[in-house]
């Protein structure tokens, strides 16, 4: 089995005894003796599910009452076209956008379909190896909101702190590391993550959205685009990806149970960073790292070898080695490494020490 070994930019890595017990409620839920994939969405049992999904969730992340939290379909993509849907479309206001990045890139592109869309900085003439500083940024407090995203999953930039200003509701795609580390949750509007980094298998988003901001969205949209028919439906309107919460739910309690939480998480997320970069700065002329320092992501470890077949060769040897998932992504190619949760410190401390030992073997 080569879960273990699993660095895929996504869907990636699930715990090992999540997936255990995912085979076996493929067969069997011991609740119910049918096999999960043939669950009613409308089962008390889902009910319960989907319950205790969103508790679990608000405990972990400290999601207060005056927050929903919705399970939608569609991917992070569809967000990208829902937020300026309800909230920019006639809104007589304009909404600010932060491109730092492939995905970031993409939001824009949608709310210029629907309203005054303006990005305040755009890091692609860089190459997209930096993050904004705060004075660079333009910031009016009269938009509709700001939009970025915390963590560049493509290029292997975080975000350390929160832009904008207070008065401006603040959205955030947390796509590739919600559930990584603690986040100030009462300073979003609004934040949306897929599953299929840290929360579980691709099918289901999570989208955590403040009642008063909910509020100010448009009405006259089609059904299934507004917010308020998934919170009035407490996300079952249609029929959901039953399969895709359930993982989901079995994740967050691995989360709470077998990790001990968030914070928790964070430290191990930081060991095994530190561990990757770590190895990579100690063969700096021949490993080099995408994003400058100072922006380093936790979750996604983009690099270069010196030349495009060292990079082939180096994937070809790394999966004989059992290390799979490392190639970079299309837009940028390259390698990959990405550490989600569910990757573990000693998966990582593998990788760190082979790539000391390509070094050797190639350099
Ligand atoms: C940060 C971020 N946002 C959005 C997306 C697009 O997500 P989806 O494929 O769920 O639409 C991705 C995909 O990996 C991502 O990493």
């Amino acid at each position: 089995m080569n879960n273990a070994m699993n660095f895929s930019g996504g869907p990636g890595a699930l715990p090992a005894s999540v997936l255990r017990e995912t085979r076996d409620a493929i067969e069997a839920l011991p609740e119910t003796g049918l096999s999960v994939l043939g669950m009613s969405h409308r089962s008390e049992w889902f009910r319960g599910v989907l319950d205790e999904a969103e508790r679990n969730l608000r405990a972990l992340l400290g999601i207060p009452a005056h927050y929903h939290v919705l399970f939608m379909q569609g991917g992070s993509s569809l967000q990208f076209s829902m937020l300026p849907m309800n909230f920019l479309r006639a809104s007589g206001r304009h909404a600010e956008y932060i491109v730092s990045g492939y995905w970031s890139a993409k939001a824009p592109v949608e709310a210029r379909l629907e309203g005054d869309t303006r990005v305040l900085w755009d890091g692609r003439a860089e190459g997209y190896r930096r993050l904004p500083a705060a004075d660079e940024l333009q910031l009016s407090q009269d938009a509709a909101y700001l939009h970025y995203v915390s963590n560049e999953t493509v290029e292997g930039l975080e975000f350390a702190g929160t832009p904008g200003l207070p008065e401006v509701p603040l959205v955030c795609d947390m796509s590739s590391n919600l559930l990584a580390a603690p986040i100030d949750t009462e300073r979003y509007a609004m934040i949306y993550a897929h599953a299929q980094k840290n929360l579980g298998p691709a099918g289901v988003t999570v989208v955590i959205l403040r009642d008063e901001f909910a509020r100010r969205a448009i009405t006259g949209l089609p059904t299934l685009l507004d917010y308020r028919t998934h919170i009035a439906a407490r996300s079952v309107y249609n029929t959901p990806p039953v399969f895709a919460i359930y993982v989901l739910m079995l994740v967050t309690r691995w989360l709470r149970d077998e990790v001990g939480g968030v914070e928790a998480m964070a430290a191990i997320n930081r060991a095994k960073a530190d561990a990757l970069y770590g190895a990579l700065d100690a063969e700096q002329g021949f490993y080099r790292v995408h994003g400058e320092r100072s922006c380093r992501s936790t979750m996604n470890v983009a690099f270069r070898l010196p030349t495009p077949e060292l990079e082939a060769h180096f994937l070809e040897t790394a999966r004989r080695e059992g290390f799979h998932g490392l190639e970079g992504h299309r837009s940028i190619g390259g390698l990959r490494a990405s550490l989600y949760n569910a990757v573990t410190l000693d998966a990582v401390n593998a990788l760190s020490e082979w790539l000391g030992e390509f070094r050797r073997r190639e350099g």
